[in-house]
């Protein structure tokens, strides 16, 4: 298995461009499903994500066709080409779906365009349970028939297709909303989805499917009002920039103390890790093409609580408490959305971080210098904050199982080498 080792130390200065939204992508993949027209997508980030989605429509025998390989970079703001005019199976099977949990939104698109399906259930997680029940309550609602069998869901849609319904969800799921807003743009009358997620990823989902020809009203608030149509047809959609590889990246120039602009960035998006940054003394300054992060003192210690849009995002709690280990002062980080998300806290204790857990909190108390080790986690996010701490420990660190990083980060150490960062990728020679 590959590993990055970096020398830690070095001032991030320059710029990086933001691909586009992993979270956003794999949603928007499976939305091909919803019709027999050709759906094109552009700015499909390189990731092992995004191939693992790709390969269980090709298994649904949706056709597909990448291009634009030749960006700047290789493979920057590539388009694909998906049509699933011809579906021949109705089933998502283990072997893909346990690799990566969003293939399950390919359970409300096929059942409300072909009555049926079957979907594995992803099974466990490193960052908590996940189950999938909200999912499944959702289509029950819209009056599916749905029985596991064998580790399966095999869902079935009552006889003249789903039925648009009001689902009041009593926890706010961002791929539950998903999975019920693409099956309800087909379903017969209206859906009302109350205590949506907001995420921005919902937002372009819900934008590509009105280009696509559904109605959909609320976009952006926890109210979603979807009225089905007989069937949907082909559109073009670009993907928007990933917001939380922004944020990564806008932590990556503050723990080693640099001035980086994120260009494509969105702060619209970003708007409760700016306010929680700016405590810090690290501000997000818009710029024509993003926004820069630069100091505006010494880094300080602030507490964050993850919570669904718009607050402090999860996926960005691992590197939020990476910086915080190097900042004046105590910080207080708090995970509210998963159980179990806090693998990264023994290996940074390893680079000589001070974080002590109790229950959903850990308080993290900065220190002057962290110092390289060899280090790994089991998950994207806890990784990329072994290697942010990486960057500005002292010595050399290496980052172990980096296939992780793979799957959410496109081309990270190209974009950080080019702000000045002392890294490389060791293959793996076995
Ligand atoms: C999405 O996962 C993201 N993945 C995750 O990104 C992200 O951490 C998460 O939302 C929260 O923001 C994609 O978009 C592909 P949820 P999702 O359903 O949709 C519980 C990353 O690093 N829940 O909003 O699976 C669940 O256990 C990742 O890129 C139920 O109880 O998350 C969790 O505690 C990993 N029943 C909470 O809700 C359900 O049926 C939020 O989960 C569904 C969820």
């Amino acid at each position: 298995m590959d590993k990055l080792r970096i020398r830690g130390g070095r001032t991030l200065k320059g710029e990086i461009a933001i691909s586009g939204a992993k979270n956003a992508a794999l949603p928007l993949l499976a939305a091909c499903l919803l019709t027999d027209e050709t759906l094109t997508l552009s700015n499909l980030p390189h990731l092992a994500d995004i191939t693992t989605m790709a390969n269980l429509l090709a298994q649904h025998g949706v056709d597909i066709h990448l291009n634009g390989q030749g960006g700047a970079h290789g493979c920057q703001g590539r388009v694909v080409e998906l049509n699933a005019g011809t579906i021949t199976s109705l089933e998502a099977p283990y072997d893909l779906v346990r690799k990566m949990r969003a293939s399950v939104l390919v359970l409300g698109p096929l059942l409300a365009r072909f009555g049926q399906a079957k979907v594995s259930l992803p099974g466990g997680c490193a960052i908590g349970p996940r189950p999938v029940d909200l999912h499944i309550k959702g289509l029950q609602a819209m009056g599916a028939e749905i029985e596991i069998e064998g580790g399966y869901v095999v869902a079935k849609a009552p006889p003249g297709g789903l039925r648009g319904a009001e689902f009041v969800f009593p926890q706010v799921s961002v791929g539950a909303t998903e999975n019920l807003m693409m099956a309800a743009a087909l379903a017969k009358g209206e859906t009302v989805l109350v205590n949506a997620a907001r995420e921005p990823e919902i937002g372009d989902l819900a934008h590509c499917l009105i280009a696509m020809g559904a109605e959909i009203e609320g976009i952006g608030s926890d109210k979603l009002r979807i009225r089905g149509k007989e069937r949907l047809h082909g559109a073009t959609h670009a993907i928007l920039p990933d917001r939380i590889e922004t944020g990564t990246y806008a932590m990556a120039a503050a723990i080693t103390g640099g001035e980086v602009e994120l260009i494509g960035a969105r702060l619209q998006d970003l708007q409760a890790v700016a306010i929680t940054l700016a405590g810090a003394n690290v501000a997000f300054v818009p710029t024509e093409r993003g926004f820069r992060v630069q100091p505006t003192g010494p880094l300080l210690g602030v507490d964050a609580m993850t919570e669904p849009f718009p607050g402090f995002p999860t996926d960005l709690q691992a590197q939020m408490m990476a910086l915080m280990c190097v900042a004046n002062g105590a910080s207080m980080i708090t995970e509210t959305i998963f159980e179990n998300r806090f693998m990264h806290v023994p290996e940074l204790a390893r680079m000589g971080a001070k974080i002590t857990v109790h229950g959903s909190s850990a308080l993290v108390r900065g220190v002057p210098k962290l110092t390289g080790a060899p280090v790994m986690a089991t998950d994207l996010r806890a990784s990329v904050s072994l290697v942010l701490a990486g960057l500005a420990a002292g010595g050399e660190t290496v980052v172990n199982r980096i296939y992780h990083l793979d799957r959410g980060y496109e081309r990270l150490e190209e974009k950080l080498i080019a702000c000045g960062a002392d890294m490389e990728r060791l293959k793996d020679a076995t």
